[in-house]
């Protein structure tokens, strides 16, 4: 318990990190299956699916985010654009890819029509679950890790690139790496307008 409130406490977002591992692939790999084996889902639908990117295709994806920026951010801020995705993401060791595929979805709006509005929503929540989840095993295996979502407009290339299941919808990015830095202290709002108890 102790370790477990350490490794969401010490989870934070990781704007400074290299391409250097604290763990071994295989090591990685079982982190996230172990992520998906064990986060639960909606009626236990698993329609998470992940995506490790590593080496060149790390690097490629990176590449795909700055082709598609460039034609969408003005010229003049294209440079800052591009300083952060190359040393803020593509700096780092991997990235990780979140999608939900949609099949699994559609296939639960149909067995249960009453409930068909929520299961977007729930598989959004799904994915979420697993993101924090393998965001705070990476922070505990030595990695620091941030969130982005460059979805939707880099989907078409992205799942081109990586042979990506027609029916897998692309939610988050996540790219990690041993921290070169440590995130300034953040801000909490109260506790009391934020946790309600009736006692
Ligand atoms: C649902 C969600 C979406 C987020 N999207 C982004 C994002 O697109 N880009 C980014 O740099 N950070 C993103 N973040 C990170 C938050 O800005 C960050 O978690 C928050 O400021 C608290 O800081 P911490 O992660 O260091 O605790 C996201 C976080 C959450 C939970």
């Amino acid at each position: 318990m102790k370790n477990l409130k350490k490794a969401i406490e010490g989870r934070r977002t990781y704007y400074s990190i290299s391409d250097k591992s604290p763990i071994s692939n295989d090591d990685l790999k079982e982190i996230i299956d172990f992520a998906v084996l064990n986060v639960p889902s909606a009626f236990n639908s698993q329609s998470t699916r992940v995506v490790l990117l590593l080496n060149e295709n790390h690097k490629k994806l990176w590449n795909i985010v700055k082709k598609i920026l460039k034609q969408r951010v003005p010229a003049d801020a294209f440079p800052s654009t591009e300083a952060k995705i190359d040393n803020a993401f593509a700096a780092g060791y991997g990235t990780i890819l979140f999608y939900e595929d949609e099949s699994v979805v559609e296939g639960l709006q149909h067995a249960f029509p009453s409930y068909s509005d929520n299961f977007p929503v729930w598989s959004q929540q799904t994915s979420a679950m697993h993101q924090f989840a393998i965001w705070t095993l990476l922070e505990e295996a030595g990695f620091g890790a941030s969130l982005q979502h460059y979805n939707p407009i880099i989907d078409e290339e992205v799942a081109k690139a990586f042979n990506i299941n027609e029916k897998w919808k692309l939610i988050a990015q996540m790219p990690f790496g041993i921290p070169t830095s440590e995130p300034a202290p953040k801000e909490f709002q109260p506790l009391e307008s934020r946790v309600i108890i009736h006692k």
